[in-house]
């Protein structure tokens, strides 16, 4: 150890100072997880582990933009309260001289077992990432395993962007994906194996850029993740550097997921196409675990790299998680819900029943907040455009949009009248248009919309006045009938 006492102490003095400042900031979250001070990113070594779900998050303390990296370590029994456990892994050896960059957990032998990055700036700037590994046996107290790195250097014909180890059991083997880059500068996930979780061995490339069917896909993929469900194999991934489509493509950089199946022998995925798994503007790095339950759940960083203007700055505290949310596959897509467990924090609820509405837009009483659950359940009739506005202003100037367009199944989240500093349109396409489902939370400064029991998501950051607590409900050439409105606060 050199000066791991220093590193934490000074993030917990960072906290002790700051904590003020960030809770009394009305942009704070009541029900998702965001940093105690500065900047949080990706979640990481997401593991159900000896009664408890165990969620660290990518942190800089020091300052709300990027730099030397942190794991920050949470737990909870039900996805819902979160307890601190503090810092979880602090940049303190020469490996990780830059940074405890993202990786995951897993249980083996009655352990937590964790495996990162180390990132490395030389002093020319020049990067190296070193892949290690960390233990813990009571689930707090975590120790980095003395012959650290386990994976010294990526493979021949990668630069040194080789990072995010998630690490998995198949049969007798452990595996771990790992997010890569060519020499030619194409993204790729390399499937790595191992029998003792030490000693890791190169079994091949699994997917990426101009290969497996995929057409140019960026020039580094991040985060990976693969698992299976329903007897397919499901890879997740970042990749940086898509070119937008249409309505596809069009954040910074993109988290989505390919589904098919892994052949663990030479690495190969045999896949469909990629598809993003959140519609809006703020999701990236997604993880995984399993649980107890044996769900599949996933949280996502409602931010994007390089994107920090926004207002909480102000408070020293930037971006949040999203929510967790269940997968299940039904064909080749992946739909989304929040777990069960959330409906504990549903309180006084507010019903409406049978709206009707014809080229009007209304409020309804009762209907008002900015924390809160809404389930709409809509029959369209025959308007050309029916919708929502969220945390609008009294004088109608300020809102957030959710529109759909039944002739072109189109549905759109326009943010931009919705406050501070963030604006634009996100639209994705469904199934169905005759009948639309959201389930809308609503946490002070995001939004997330789940469409038809988790068809689509989109999830979102706005910045309204205080003030900007009703909403309203309308329709646009023709009828819509809202059949159900159900609305608690949380
Ligand atoms: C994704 C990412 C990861 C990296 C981490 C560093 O947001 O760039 O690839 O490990 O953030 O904080």
């Amino acid at each position: 150890m050199i000066n791991n006492k220093e590193l934490i102490k000074s993030a917990l003095e960072e906290i002790a100072k700051k904590s003020d400042l960030v809770e009394s900031d009305y942009y704070r979250p009541r029900f998702h997880i965001a940093p105690r001070v500065g900047l949080i990113n990706d979640p990481n070594g997401f593991v159900y582990y000896k009664g408890y779900y165990h969620l660290f998050y990518q942190w800089h303390p020091l300052d709300t933009k990027h730099g030397l990296k942190y794991w920050y370590h949470l737990r909870s029994k039900d996805l819902i309260c979160w307890e601190e456990v503090g810092v979880g892994l602090a940049p303190e050896q020469w490996y990780e001289s830059h940074g405890c960059y993202s990786g995951s957990a897993i249980e083996h032998n009655g352990e937590m077992v964790i495996f990162y990055t180390g990132n490395v700036k030389d002093k020319e700037g020049n990067r190296e990432s070193y892949q290690c590994m960390a233990f813990s046996k009571n689930g707090t107290t975590i120790e980095k395993y003395a012959d650290n790195p386990v994976i010294e250097k990526q493979p021949d014909g990668y630069t040194a962007h080789f990072r995010d180890p998630k690490v998995w059991k198949q049969g007798e083997l452990w595996y771990m994906v790992l997010g890569a880059q060519t020499e030619s500068l194409e993204g790729r996930v390399l499937l790595y194996n191992s029998d003792n979780l030490k000693a890791w061995k190169l079994v091949g490339v699994v997917s990426g850029s101009n290969i497996n069917n995929n057409d140019d896909m960026g020039y580094m993929w991040e985060c990976p993740d693969l698992f299976s469900l329903e007897d397919k194999d499901v890879l997740i991934t970042c990749p940086q550097g898509m070119e937008p489509q249409g309505i596809l493509y069009n954040n910074r950089y993109q988290a989505g997921y390919f589904v098919g199946s892994l052949n663990y022998a030479t690495g190969a995925m045999n896949h469909g196409g990629f598809t993003e798994l959140d519609r809006g503007f703020e999701f990236y790095a997604p993880q995984t675990c399993k649980d107890n339950l044996d769900r599949r759940v996933i949280y996502g960083w409602m931010g994007m790299p390089e994107e920090e203007e926004q207002p909480t700055k102000e408070h020293n505290w930037l971006h949040m998680l999203t929510l967790p949310r269940v997968l299940e596959l039904k064909g080749d897509k992946l739909y989304q819900r929040v777990p069960e467990e959330l409906k504990k924090l549903r309180k006084n609820s507010v019903l409406a029943t049978n709206i009707k509405i014809k080229d009007d837009e209304k409020s309804l009483e009762g209907f008002y907040g900015d924390v809160y659950e809404l389930c709409v359940d809509i029959e369209v009739e025959d308007a050309e455009e029916v919708g929502l506005k969220l945390r609008c202003s009294e004088d109608g100037e300020e809102y957030t949009m959710l529109s759909f367009f039944p002739k072109q199944k189109l549905f759109t989240v326009d943010r931009n009248k919705s406050g501070k500093a963030l604006s634009g349109e996100r639209s994705c396409k469904l199934k169905d248009n005759r009948r639309l489902k959201l389930q809308i939370f609503s946490d002070r400064s995001s939004l997330e919309v789940f469409i038809n029991d988790g068809e689509e998501v989109f999830s979102l950051r706005v910045f309204p006045s205080l003030e900007s607590k009703s909403m309203k409900f309308f329709s646009n050439g023709g009828t819509v009938k809202f059949n159900n409105i159900k609305f608690w606060e949380y």
